[in-house]
C-alpha cells in the first residue's frame, strides 16, 4: 500500500514516515520545505533502511499533485502540509486561510479526480476552542477558536465532513492532536523551529541550551494543581504510531471520524520543566510571568474512542518525552 504524506518533512509527518515505513507501508512525500530541510528525507531512510519517494512541491500546486498521483498509484493520503504558528495567523489571517484551505482543496480535488478517497487529516484539539470541562471527549461542541490557525483546521474539518455528505465513498480521519513533544531516539529527526519559539518544549530546550536566558512561565494563578497551565503532552512517536492505526481504518471502512491522539495526562507547566531539568541533570531557570492572551487552564484528552475505534493508545511518559527532546538537541550539535 502506498501513502501520500503531505508535509512529511515537518516534525510530525517525518515521525509518521518513519512508522508508516516501519509497518510496511510505501511512502510518497510532498512538501515544499517551507518550514523544513531535504535531508530529513534522508534522515527518514536511514533510521527505517528504507526508500522514499520524495516530491519538492506545494500541496496547493494541483498540477504537481496531478503529476504525483500520475506517477504512483496511491492508495490513501495523511494530509499534514500547513501553516501552524498561532501567533503568526493572527498577524497574517489571509495567509493562514488561503495556504491551509487551498492544500486542502487541491487535495481532495486530485484525490477524487484519481479515485483515491481515503483520508487522514492532521487537525488539532484547538478546534475545541475553550472546553467546558477535562478529559475532552470528541462529542464535545466545537470552537469558537481563538485565533485562525485554529479556525483553519476547524474549517478543514466542516469542509471535509460535507465531502462526505456528497460521496459516501469517502473515508475520513480527523486527528485531533494534543500537545505533541519529543523526538525519535535516533536523535535523527525531531523540532527544530528556526525562530524564538512559541511552544513551551522547543522554549525549555532552547534555555537549557542556554540559547535564551529563561523559560516564561505564563501564568501561576490557573485553577490548577501548581497554578500553571495543564496539557497533555504526547511523544511524538506515539502520535505517529496513531497515524498508521488511522490509515488503517480509513483503508478498511467508510465515513468520517474525529479522534482524540493525547495520552489522557495532564501534565503543568512546572511539571514539564521540574521533570526536563531532572531526567537530564539540567538547569532550565524560570521566571513566572503574566497569563498569555488565549490561554486556557487545562487541556487534556479523554482516549477512549482512539483506543476502542483505532485500536491504538500512547505508552511512553513525560520523562521520555524530556529525554528525547534533549537528545534530538544533542544529536543536531554534532
Ligand atoms: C498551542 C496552540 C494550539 C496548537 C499547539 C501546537 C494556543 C491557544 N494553542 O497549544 O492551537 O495546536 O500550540 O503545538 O495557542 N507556556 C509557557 N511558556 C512558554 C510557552 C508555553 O509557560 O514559553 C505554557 C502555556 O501557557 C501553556 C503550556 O505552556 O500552559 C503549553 O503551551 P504551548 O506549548 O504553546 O501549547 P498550547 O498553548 O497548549
Amino acid at each position: 500500500m502506498k501513502i501520500l504524506v503531505t508535509g512529511g518533512t515537518g516534525f510530525i509527518g517525518s515521525h509518521t514516515c518513519v512508522e508508516l515505513l516501519d509497518a510496511g507501508f510505501e511512502v510518497v512525500i510532498i512538501d515544499n520545505l517551507y518550514n523544513s530541510k531535504e535531508d530529513v528525507v534522508d534522515k527518514i531512510e536511514t533510521i527505517t533502511g528504507k526508500k522514499v519517494t520524495f516530491y519538492k512541491a506545494d500541496c496547493c500546486d494541483e498540477e504537481a499533485l496531478e503529476r504525483i498521483f500520475n506517477e504512483n498509484s496511491i492508495d490513501a493520503a495523511i494530509h499534514f502540509a500547513g501553516y501552524k504558528a498561532v501567533g503568526e495567523s493572527v498577524a497574517k489571517p489571509i495567509k493562514y486561510y488561503e495556504n491551509n484551505l487551498m492544500s486542502t482543496l487541491a487535495l481532495c480535488k486530485v484525490m477524487g479526480k484519481h479515485n483515491c478517497k481515503r483520508l487522514v487529516f492532521s487537525s488539532s484539539a484547538t478546534v475545541y476552542g475553550n472546553p467546558a470541562s477535562v478529559p475532552i471527549f470528541e462529542d464535545f461542541p466545537l470552537g469558537p477558536t481563538t485565533n485562525p490557525y485554529g479556525t483553519t483546521k476547524l474549517m478543514i474539518e466542516n469542509i471535509l465532513r460535507d465531502l462526505l455528505i456528497s460521496d459516501d465513498t469517502w473515508s475520513i480521519a480527523l486527528l485531533r492532536y494534543f500537545n505533541p513533544i519529543g523526538a525519535h531516539k535516533s536523535g535523527l529527526i525531531g523540532e527544530s523551529p528556526n525562530d524564538i519559539p512559541n511552544n513551551l518544549m522547543p522554549y525549555i530546550v532552547k534555555v537549557a541550551n542556554k540559547e535564551l536566558p529563561y523559560l516564561h512561565v505564563f501564568g501561576d494563578d490557573y485553577d490548577t494543581p501548581d497554578g500553571t497551565g495543564v496539557r497533555d503532552y504526547i511523544h511524538v512517536v506515539d502520535l505517529a504510531k496513531g497515524h498508521v492505526n488511522a490509515v488503517q481504518k480509513v483503508l478498511s471502512s467508510t465515513g468520517i471520524d474525529a479522534y482524540n491522539l493525547g495520552t489522557g495526562n495532564g501534565y503543568s507547566v512546572l511539571d514539564v520543566v521540574k521533570t526536563f531539568a531532572r531526567v537530564n541533570n539540567i538547569e532550565v531557570p524560570y521566571q513566572i510571568d503574566p497569563r498569555r492572551p488565549g490561554d486556557i487552564a487545562q487541556c487534556y484528552a479523554s482516549t477512549e474512542k482512539a483506543f476502542h475505534e483505532l485500536g491504538w493508545k500512547a505508552e511512553k511518559g513525560l520523562e521520555e518525552m524530556c529525554k528525547d527532546a534533549w537528545h534530538f538537541l544533542e544529536t543536531t550539535k554534532k
